[in-house]
């Protein structure tokens, strides 16, 4: 039987998302590098077709129902099985700061697509991957997007992240223990900021920058590879009786008091 795994990853387009592809093409896996910008997708795709992974480009707005569910079938269609999905699409717009000038409608659109958009392609793709465990008895995979925001206060917040991030991480406990007689593992990912074209922004000075990696036990800010690894880990049958774990990708921030 063909093992290669048939994995869905959104905000595939996207910094983190790439390196997600990348890691998980390396393992042997096909994957679906699903985005709402459909260009960023198709980058990636092309990029690693020509490559010689085995891959497809998908436009898909998470927070729409409708959307994941049609996506869903297309990729069963074209790879014929799913069994493994990162929700990693998300956004982290600038003007979200403190609770304390926020109203529900500042939040909507951070929790429709954040935590919405997981909880649509997690309900989208579960029949697909129960049919998986069945078929081909082999344990699925789930991995959701989280934030080490979830487990330190920060001085500029960003609370509708922040509370978003923290839902991630609260539905990736219940769906472990909930799928747990499924064969499906659930498992959450809670990185530090990441060397990206967005993180950046909010470190354009050299001093913003030195004051900041000096909170890091590991003297650096993360790069998306470090994130991917840890998702092909948590996606793979490496890690076959993980579940329910929030693993902080954070370079040792989380744990760091001063
Ligand atoms: N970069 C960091 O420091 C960091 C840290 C912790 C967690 N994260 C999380 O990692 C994930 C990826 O972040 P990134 O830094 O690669 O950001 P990114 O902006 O480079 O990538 C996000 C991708 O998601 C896509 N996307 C946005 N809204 C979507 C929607 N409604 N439907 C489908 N796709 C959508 C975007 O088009 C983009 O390609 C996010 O969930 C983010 O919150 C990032």
């Amino acid at each position: 039987m063909d093992q290669a795994r048939s994995v869905i990853v959104t905000g595939g387009g996207g910094a983190i998302g790439r390196a997600c592809v990348r890691a998980l093409c390396d393992d042997g896996a096909r994957v679906a590098i699903v985005d709402i910008d459909f260009d960023a997708a198709k980058r990636v795709a092309d990029e690693m077709g020509e490559l010689g992974f085995d891959v497809a480009p998908f436009e898909c707005n998470v927070a729409s129902f409708e959307e994941t569910q049609r996506l869903t079938e297309d990729v069963y269609d074209r790879f014929g099985y799913i069994d493994g999905l990162v929700n990693n699409a998300g956004i982290m717009p600038h003007q979200d700061v403190s609770f304390s000038t926020a109203t529900m409608d500042d939040w909507r659109e951070i929790l429709d697509i954040n935590l919405g958009g997981t909880l649509n392609l997690s309900r989208c793709t579960l029949p697909f991957l129960k049919e998986s465990v069945r078929r081909r008895s082999m344990p699925s995979s789930i991995v959701n997007m989280s934030s080490f925001l979830v487990l330190i206060g920060a001085r500029i917040p960003q609370d509708g992240y922040t509370a978003s991030k923290g839902a991630i991480a609260s539905l990736s406990r219940s769906m472990a223990v909930e799928l747990g007689e499924d064969q499906i593992r659930v498992n959450a990912v809670a990185p530090g900021p990441i060397e990206t074209p967005h993180v950046a922004k909010f470190f354009s000075t050299q001093e913003a920058r030195a004051k900041r990696i000096e909170r890091f036990p590991l003297g650096r800010f993360g790069r998306p590879e470090d994130v991917a690894g840890a998702i092909s880990f948590l996606i793979s049958d490496k890690s076959s009786w993980i579940t329910g774990v929030l693993l902080p990708i954070d370079g040792g921030a989380s744990c760091n008091y001063v």
